[in-house]
């Protein structure tokens, strides 16, 4: 199914496989897109059916069931700091330190005098060993792997994302004070500190995933805490194909793309999928290449042998010491890079971009924070204008023209699905306005009833004017690729 993914030169595509080339076997891009694709099935926002008084008192109960285990957490909490040898916990295995846990716990119960039925009693033990080894409350959904993003907005509201959704969860803190725990332990494990004066921070859990935090007063109601998490497996092209991200024939497309080295920028809302898109592309690079990312917080997981990863450093408690993405941009360029990625350019790194791209490094690959094409230009024009450089518009324009030669919109749709709902080509400049060509998009068709979106993917039917160059390469596009279903 993914032979059209093998490198050009590869050999012949395992048994089975299809190759694709202009006259081979190939399924036209109106038998593989035949239907709108139904999107992932979600409920719509049904407000919950009132109680009866049984389920009133039933829910009451387990509230007070609740907050009488957070108590006796709380209680517990500090009688096993005060009872554990600290320093001997990084040594301790989790068996030795859950049975440790056990211990102390059950002797403190019985000198308060409180019975607890054993499944109270694990959850008691579980909260207690992620109290003082992990992020407490946080754990569970760090553990969870159908969550995406955790939010929290304050001690009692703790949001997270699945397939795209925002759900309140029933999990909570005790209260600002243990979230600020919480979050003083994250950060001082990478040598920051938050308070007043500093009252914001990135950082990057043990795990890999992107964390930050606002602290109050900044933070009105109580800190304010976001997680990317991290996901080992990152989504390769054949699972966002699969999840119905972009279509085979894209994929065709964007692997020709990377494969001969156009520039491209993925451009998208927050949350849209633009790192995970930017880190499936990368999978088209050649491992002869040497690539070198370059990112605020390393999220890129990159297969090839040849990588370089870098992450810039905000500056410590005294404001020195930053090391921007430009510094890091700056650098590489000295490092002998086939390709430069840089993870979002969001700043005066933008100019180092453009000429990186535009000089030799082209291959290169970075993410914006646009809502269509167009708007990604106008972001790329606002980045040059605040880094302070003085140039025409016209001379900006051209520069952009000649660096950027694609741009692929990823979005979040309303009902949560994400999809690359735009392939635009950057074909130059009439008089001072960038000219474009969209060769994808993404149709929106309806709504159905539970929210759902319907819609398909469509060829624009233009050809890419790159063809000749993908050619050249190896990658000999069928023509039907380009042509649109009507
Ligand atoms: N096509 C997809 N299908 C399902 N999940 C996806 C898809 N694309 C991305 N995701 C998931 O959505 C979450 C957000 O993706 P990602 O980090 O790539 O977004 P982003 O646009 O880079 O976000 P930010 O603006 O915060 O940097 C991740 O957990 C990722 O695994
Ligand atoms: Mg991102």
């Amino acid at each position: 199914m993914f032979s059209r993914f093998k490198k050009p030169d590869a050999g012949p595509a395992p048994t089975g496989l299809k190759p694709v080339t202009s006259t081979g076997p190939v399924a036209p891009v109106a038998a593989s897109v035949p239907k709108p694709v139904a999107v992932i099935a979600r409920p719509g926002p049904t407000p919950p059916p009132p109680k009866t008084p049984a389920e009133a008192l039933a829910s009451d109960k387990e509230k007070k069931r609740k907050d009488k285990l957070m108590e006796l957490k709380v209680e517990l909490h500090k009688r096993l700091l005060d009872n554990l040898n600290l320093s001997a916990l990084e040594k301790a295995s989790e068996a030795n330190l859950k049975q440790e846990i056990a211990s102390i716990t059950a002797e403190a119960l019985e000198e308060m005098n409180v019975a607890l039925n054993a499944q109270d009693r694990q959850i008691l033990h579980q909260e207690l060993y992620d109290e003082v080894m992990g992020l407490g409350p946080l754990e569970t959904l760090l553990k969870d792997e159908t969550v995406n993003d955790i939010l929290v907005n304050g001690p009692k509201r703790i949001f997270v994302e699945r397939a795209g959704k925002l759900t309140l969860t029933d999990i909570t803190f005790k209260d600002e004070r243990h979230l600020l725990r919480i979050i003083d332990k994250i950060v001082s494990a990478v040598g920051r500190r938050v308070d007043e004066s500093n009252p914001y921070c990135d950082a990057r859990l043990a795990d890999g995933s992107r964390f930050n935090c606002m602290v109050p007063p900044v933070a009105v109601d109580g800190s304010l805490v976001s997680i990317r998490k991290f996901k080992k497996d990152k989504l390769g092209i054949p699972d966002l194909v699969r999840f119905g991200a972009f279509t085979e024939e894209m994929a065709a497309y964007l692997q020709a793309a990377v494969s001969t080295r156009l520039n491209i920028i993925v451009s998208g809302g927050t949350g849209s999928g633009k790192t995970t898109t930017l880190n499936a592309l990368s999978s088209f690079i050649d491992n002869a290449e040497r690539v070198l990312t370059i990112e605020d917080t390393a999220e890129l997981q990159l297969q090839q042998v040849h990588v370089g990863r870098m992450e810039s450093r905000p500056p410590n408690v005294e404001g020195k010491g930053a090391v921007t993405q430009r510094d890091c941009l700056r650098n590489a360029l000295r490092m002998r890079p086939d390709r430069i990625i840089v993870g979002e350019t969001r700043g005066e790194e933008v100019i180092d971009m453009l000429q990186a791209m535009n000089t030799g490094h082209d291959g290169s690959m970075t993410t914006i924070h646009a809502n269509s094409a167009r708007d990604g230009i106008s972001r790329l024009e606002n980045m040059i204008a605040m880094s302070g450089i003085e140039m025409p518009i016209k001379a900006m324009r051209s520069q952009i023209s000649s660096a950027v030669n694609l741009i692929v919109q990823a979005s979040r749709l309303q009902d949560g699905s994400r999809r690359m709902t735009s392939i635009t080509e950057i074909t130059g400049m009439e008089g001072e306005v960038i000219s474009m060509q969209e060769i994808f998009r993404y149709e929106r068709l309806g709504t159905e009833s539970n929210g759902k979106i319907i819609g398909r993917f469509n060829a624009t039917g233009i050809r890419s004017a790159y063809s000749d160059r993908f050619r050249q390469w190896g990658y000999d596009l069928p023509a039907s690729i380009y042509e649109p279903i009507v």
